[in-house]
């Protein structure tokens, strides 16, 4: 204490009645009693890549830990993910044909409806997600039916999301998720599942999605890169936050049972904002695979404790305002989760 002057310390010593919030980090009890947010397995959605063959367990080099599979692989995935405590599924097709109309996304045979019967076979119980998107079945990797200039047409790609919506649907998928950012997306999914006697379909808009660089992982994983261009004429722009809402109220205005917010990490503030917008509905966060890849390269250089980051990151997402968090993390995370607990 050389050089303190005692009057100055003196001045500063907090009263004996003052505030002090350290008095309930005291110790780990202490800290479990006064936590504001949670975070448990069944918080967590695990995405899945699913590819045609037999016995395919391929992984994926920019996310390791993530495998492409096949769907007799599933059965013993779902038997996974149930021990863990993880109830719920996003599922990806990466088909064995594509073409410019994106054949195969709604083809009753194509492998997302296949792996849709065989999870629900093999684990009733576990919830169903789909990604209902054209850009892994096309053979120019864009999310819709384009016009002779390249540029994606709009409504007539609806009719295609309708069908392969009611094609996961008649599967057994109990959520579907359009992913594309078409204007009247959710309107025109909503209507196709009911007149096809779908009601009990969920539709998950991921409503607020901007035109992010961390889904480069995710397209080496689904094989879905654009031939050409870009997804920046649907998907948002990653400075616009009020936008946000206005994508949010059009999709809960069509009948969306959930939003999405998507990617997470750099837009925790938009998720606290359609939290807060829609607090009756349930909300996603999506922690995409260039948030998964970032945290995986850095543990492998031994610059971050994995695990600690990654409950961090999902308590964070949680804390902004997220129901769920849709996350290659899942299955680490839920083990880590049934240690602690
Ligand atoms: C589109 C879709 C994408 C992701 C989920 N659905 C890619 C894109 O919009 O380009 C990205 C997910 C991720 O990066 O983890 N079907």
């Amino acid at each position: 204490m050389t050089g303190f002057r005692t009057d100055l310390l003196d001045a500063l010593r907090l009263s004996p009645g003052a505030q002090r919030p350290r008095r309930l980090r005291r110790t780990a009890a202490l800290r479990d009693l006064v936590r504001e947010s949670t975070l448990a397995p069944d918080d967590l959605v695990y995405p899945l890549f699913i590819v045609s063959g037999r016995d395919v367990c391929s992984p994926v080099p920019s996310m390791p830990g993530v495998d492409q599979l096949s769907v007799d692989r599933l059965e013993a995935e779902a038997r996974e993910l149930g021990a863990l405590g993880v109830k719920a599924v996003l599922l990806f097709g990466i088909p064995s044909a594509k073409d410019s109309v994106g054949t195969e996304s709604h083809a009753d045979d194509g492998v997302v409806q296949q792996a849709i019967r065989k999870l629900k076979d093999a684990s009733p119980e576990l919830v169903v997600l789909t990604d209902v998107c054209m850009c892994e079945y096309t053979d120019h990797g864009h999310c819709g039916l384009l016009a002779d200039d390249g540029s994606l047409l709009n409504d007539e790609t609806l009719e295609i999301l309708a069908r392969i919506a009611v094609s996961h649907g008649e599967a057994g998928a109990d959520v579907v998720a359009p992913s594309g950012m078409i204007d009247g997306m959710v309107g025109a999914i909503r209507a196709a599942l009911d007149a096809g006697g779908l009601e009990q379909v969920a539709v998950f808009s991921y409503a607020v999605k901007y035109a992010s660089a961390f889904y480069g992982p995710f397209r080496d994983a689904a094989e879905g890169a654009p031939a050409f261009g870009d997804r920046k004429s649907h998907q948002m722009d990653p400075a616009n936050a009020r936008e946000a809402l206005r994508e949010a109220t059009l999709d809960v205005e069509q009948g969306a049972d959930a939003l999405m917010v998507k990617p997470a990490l750099g837009y925790l503030d938009v998720v606290r904002s359609v939290h807060e917008r829609f607090p009756e509905l349930s909300l996603a966060a999506y922690n995409v695979s260039g948030e998964y890849a970032m945290v995986k390269a850095a543990a492998a250089n031994g610059w971050l404790d994995e695990r600690a980051v990654v409950l961090e990151v999902l308590t964070g997402i949680r804390r902004a305002g997220a129901d769920l968090v849709i996350t290659y993390h899942a299955k680490d995370a839920a083990a880590w989760l049934q240690e602690r607990s």
